[in-house]
């Protein structure tokens, strides 16, 4: 008997339909295209202090990936969207090992020392955040960190949001999506990850982002 659909279900298929369609005119709708936001990449995965085998979740057209590359002993980027992943290749060394990876259905069958994720976190439900958080357990090799960039509620005024999870976004053709935008304030993230058992710390940085690290 086929599962039955919830109203998450939904959601999360939508967006990765979304992004699909997104890929092509991502570098030009998201930060990228703001010249302040995509200059300050390097330095900030610099201050990462980023070595060892990393694994990056939903690795989109791949601005992180190319920096993280200059750091990483070995690298591999996954993402639900092989349109994303397509032209993450094309800006990457090409001992960068990439994966199709439906991130709310995913077993690990490697472990690594770093497990990066940029402007992911947000859009993970609130009923998929636990068993989103046990992946990432089941990715990372003892004494491994977590460490994810993602925006602060400061940045929410550029959202057309629903409610606290959902938010709509209209491609370049005019089409709408629902997606799921979660803007954590740093308290609650690092609350909600203790009772995880996850010892987290969040810090702000530039553009009203913040780097979040997290260990077991
Ligand atoms: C906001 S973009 C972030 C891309 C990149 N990390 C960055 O900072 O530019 C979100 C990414 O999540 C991917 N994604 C959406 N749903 C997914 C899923 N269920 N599994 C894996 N990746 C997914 C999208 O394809 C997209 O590349």
């Amino acid at each position: 008997m086929a599962p039955v659909d919830n109203g998450a279900d939904r959601l999360v298929a939508e967006q990765l339909r979304y992004y699909r369609a997104r890929a092509a005119e991502y570098d030009a709708t998201s930060y990228r295209a703001v010249p302040a936001e995509r200059d300050s990449v390097p330095a900030i995965v610099d201050r990462l202090g980023i070595s060892g085998d990393a694994v990056e979740l939903a690795c989109g057209t791949g601005i992180w990936t190319a920096e993280l590359a200059r750091h990483a002993a070995t690298l591999t980027a996954l993402d639900g969207a092989p349109e994303m992943l397509a032209l993450a290749r094309r800006r990457v060394p090409p001992s960068v090992r990439f994966q199709q990876v439906d991130l709310f259905d995913w077993t690990p069958t490697s472990s690594w020392d770093v497990v990066f994720f940029s402007a992911w976190l947000s859009h993970v439900p609130a009923d998929r955040f636990g068993a989103f958080w046990s992946s990432v357990a089941a990715a990372l090799r003892p004494g491994g960190r977590v460490l994810a960039l993602d925006e602060l509620p400061a940045r929410s005024f550029h959202e057309d949001r629903i409610d606290d999870e959902v938010a709509v976004r209209t491609l370049q053709d005019g089409t709408t999506h629902e997606i799921v935008k979660v803007f954590w304030a740093p308290n609650l993230l690092v609350n909600r990850l203790a009772s995880l058992s996850w010892r987290a710390s969040v810090t702000p940085i530039e553009h009203d982002w913040f780097i979040l690290e997290a260990r077991r």
